[in-house]
């Protein structure tokens, strides 16, 4: 009732698209000889979408040029703000082709890891720079962190998470695809989020906060630990709450000039933009920490061959899922602290 509201004539589509099975991407492991792997997917018909899009901008780019427009008149920097170490393949709209299970390499590292392409997004929108000081403040089971050390420019990577038995799952997945001598820069803790700052505060160039959420997709598919189930209530109404704290909390972590990503995997405006204000407010009147929110609509440029975003977002970005490219729901915003 309350998406239909939201996302009006949208909604059907979108809600057809959770009832059906989701699309993976292969995230490739670029700690394993990626080169004959990527062409077994090519052969399958499947595209790295990053450096798809790259090479889409770039041509874009330079039919602009050619039409002699000048550097100042150019919409944002399309390729600029994009790690392209990171490729990550699906298969085109509308194929629903299905990714082999992940095969380990002479050396034991797991070739690929397959997670929701859409997932990739906030990391991109990070940005992360060589020698980078990372935070991903909410973790496991560690998708994100696993995309992070793909960018193989981190200069420290701290990655938390509040639950014990999830961050045993990270760990798995850290030694199933990342050498040892990279796994020692990574410093692996399962601290509350929302006390971060008392640790480490103003020390992060880069802050992912990926916080806990309704997980629409799972919601609507899974009876087991859903979060709209009645004895869940309570949590659920606090979820905004959590969110603003954790996200606080990145801000608080986060060096003079630094940035801050924020993200879910729901639909939900109170859990994504109404998060974002809050925290801009606070931020201000509390800490006198100005933000800016940093506009990420070229994403909608570059990915929209692959993803179908939401035109109507005030604040961030949000991926929908559809029937031909069943990706998300995935929100992500950008915030710099000033
Ligand atoms: C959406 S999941 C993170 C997924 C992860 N980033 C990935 O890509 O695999 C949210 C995580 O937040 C963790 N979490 C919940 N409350 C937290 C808190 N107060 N501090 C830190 N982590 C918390 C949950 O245990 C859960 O693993």
């Amino acid at each position: 009732m309350n998406y239909s509201l939201q996302l009006k004539d949208l909604w059907p589509s979108v809600r057809a698209a959770l009832l059906c099975e989701q699309k993976y991407g292969a995230l490739l492991n670029n700690f394993s000889p990626v080169d004959h792997v990527a062409q077994e997917l090519e052969l399958l018909n499947a595209t790295d979408f990053v450096s798809e899009a790259l090479k889409t901008a770039q041509q874009s780019q330079w039919v602009m040029e050619a039409e002699t427009m000048t550097q100042a008149e150019m919409s944002p920097p399309l390729c600029a703000s994009i790690s392209s170490n990171i490729k990550c393949y699906t298969f085109p709209r509308g194929d629903i082709t299905r990714f082999r299970p992940a095969r380990p390499d002479a050396l034991g590292l797991l070739d690929y890891y397959l997670m929701d392409a859409a997932s990739l997004l906030p990391i991109l929108a990070l940005n992360v720079q060589p020698d980078d000081f990372v935070l991903d403040l909410c973790a496991a089971p560690g998708g994100k962190t696993l995309a992070l050390l793909q960018t193989g420019i981190c200069g420290h990577l701290a990655a938390n998470d509040i639950s014990i038995s999830r961050t045993k799952r990270l760990y798995e997945i850290l030694h199933s695809y990342i050498p040892k001598e990279i796994r020692k820069m990574v410093s692996v803790t399962s601290c509350d989020g929302r006390d971060w700052d008392q640790l480490e505060g103003g020390t992060f160039h880069k802050v992912l906060v990926d916080v806990p959420c309704t997980t629409d997709r799972h919601s609507v598919m899974e009876d087991d630990n859903n979060i709209f189930h009645k004895r869940r209530t309570k949590e659920r109404q606090m979820l905004p709450m959590l969110q603003l704290q954790l996200l606080m909390a990145g801000i608080l972590a986060t060096k003079q000039g630094g940035e801050v990503v924020y993200s879910t995997c729901s639909l939900s405006p109170l859990q994504n933009e109404y998060v974002i204000e809050r925290a801009v407010e606070i931020a201000e009147t509390q800490f006198n920490i100005r933000i800016h929110v940093e506009d990420l609509s070229h994403f909608r440029t570059l990915f929209q061959d692959t993803f179908s975003f939401f035109s109507e977002c005030r604040l961030g970005e949000l991926v929908l899922p559809h029937l031909t490219a069943n990706f998300g729901p995935m929100y992500f915003c950008k915030l710099r602290r000033m």
